[in-house]
């Protein structure tokens, strides 16, 4: 089993290109970038807080951290946990962000529902919410969803609307089987106002949620049923690479050295594999770029023995 735990931060860019940085080309943007680095060192020898502690800067957090993951993966009983990841420890250490993600069973979780848990007491317990029952429909088009692919993916936006339902701001969130992480990036996304609207809900100036609902007498009125504000979300998986693409998309990055980093990828790639994606238009002369290849199956006719292209055969259906 692989456990990650997520600290309620949105995945949202802490560097914004303004609007002057967007005027200069990719090659000068390095200006931007020192001034930026200042930035990080700044916030680098802040003091972090993090599951009751204090640190005096990052690195010692980190540094922390790393090292109770060390000893932990140092302990056989631990390492005995069904499904635990065929890995050396230093690789294990050099994946993970401890403690709120590890790439292997999280020894922190512990603490992590320590520090943000509500311990459950019978005796005062007032919990009570009717099963959620309404009929949930969202696409699969949002560019968050579609950030990375996987099987049996669920929209975001679907999860939020049960996890208001069920839960208050600061509340944590478990996904047992977690995939890409949605279920995290849902619980970060139940504080953003405009997404929750997006879900055709009201959010008052105080963060109370209302949804439309008829009355018997047929008359719609607004009804509140849950606040705006993020939930903590525990995120595990048995798959490693599921865990770390849900650690990525609940993490914040910063997205202007992402974009750079990535077109930087893309144009080495195209220098050194373009050249197959070249081809020669029908004019004999033109050169152009292949951007998809259809793969057909030509069919013979039990009937009259004629070849039947299948690409062709269903061009009338599709054109
Ligand atoms: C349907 S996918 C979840 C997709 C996820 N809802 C999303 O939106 O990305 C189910 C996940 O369960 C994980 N899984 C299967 N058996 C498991 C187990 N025993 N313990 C933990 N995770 C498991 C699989 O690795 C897979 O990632």
């Amino acid at each position: 089993m692989i456990s990650l735990a997520v600290d309620n931060q949105m995945a949202k860019c802490k560097h914004k290109p303004r609007p002057s940085e967007q005027l200069f080309p990719d090659s000068q943007r390095d200006l931007f970038e020192k001034s930026y680095q200042e930035k990080l060192k700044e916030e680098k020898n802040r003091a972090v807080e993090c599951l009751g502690m204090t640190f005096e800067n990052d690195q010692k957090h980190r540094g922390h951290f790393l090292e109770k993951l060390r000893e932990k993966l140092k302990d056989p009983e631990f390492r005995k946990i069904e499904g635990f990841p065929i890995g050396e420890d230093e690789n294990i250490l050099a994946l993970s962000e401890p403690p709120y993600y590890t790439a292997c069973p999280n020894p922190f979780i512990e603490d992590f529902i320590k520090q943000y848990g509500k311990p459950y007491d019978p005796e005062t317990d007032n919990y009570r919410h009717e099963p959620f029952a309404a009929d949930v429909s969202e696409g699969k088009n949002d560019p968050i969803y579609n950030a990375h692919s996987y099987h049996t993916k669920v929209p975001h936006k679907a999860i939020m609307r049960y996890i208001l339902h069920y839960t208050e701001p600061g509340d944590v969130v478990f996904d047992g089987f977690c995939g890409t992480g949605m279920t995290g990036v849902a619980a970060q996304l139940c504080g953003d106002k405009t997404t929750v609207e997006s879900l055709g809900y009201k959010v008052d100036k105080d963060g109370t949620i209302c949804q439309q609902e008829t009355e018997e007498n047929g008359k719609s009125v607004w009804k509140p049923f849950s606040k705006l504000g993020e939930r903590r979300a525990i995120l595990n998986d048995l798959s490693p690479a599921a865990t770390f693409i849900a650690y990525n998309y609940n993490t914040p990055l910063d997205v202007g050295r992402f974009e750079r980093e990535a077109r930087r990828i893309l144009k080495e790639v195209e220098e050194e594999y373009g050249w197959m994606y070249d081809t020669i238009h029908t004019d004999g002369k033109t050169k152009g770029r292949i951007n998809y290849t259809v793969w057909s199956d030509v069919f013979v006719c039990p009937e009259c023995a004629e070849e039947v292209v299948f690409w062709k055969a269903k061009e009338p259906f599709y054109s």
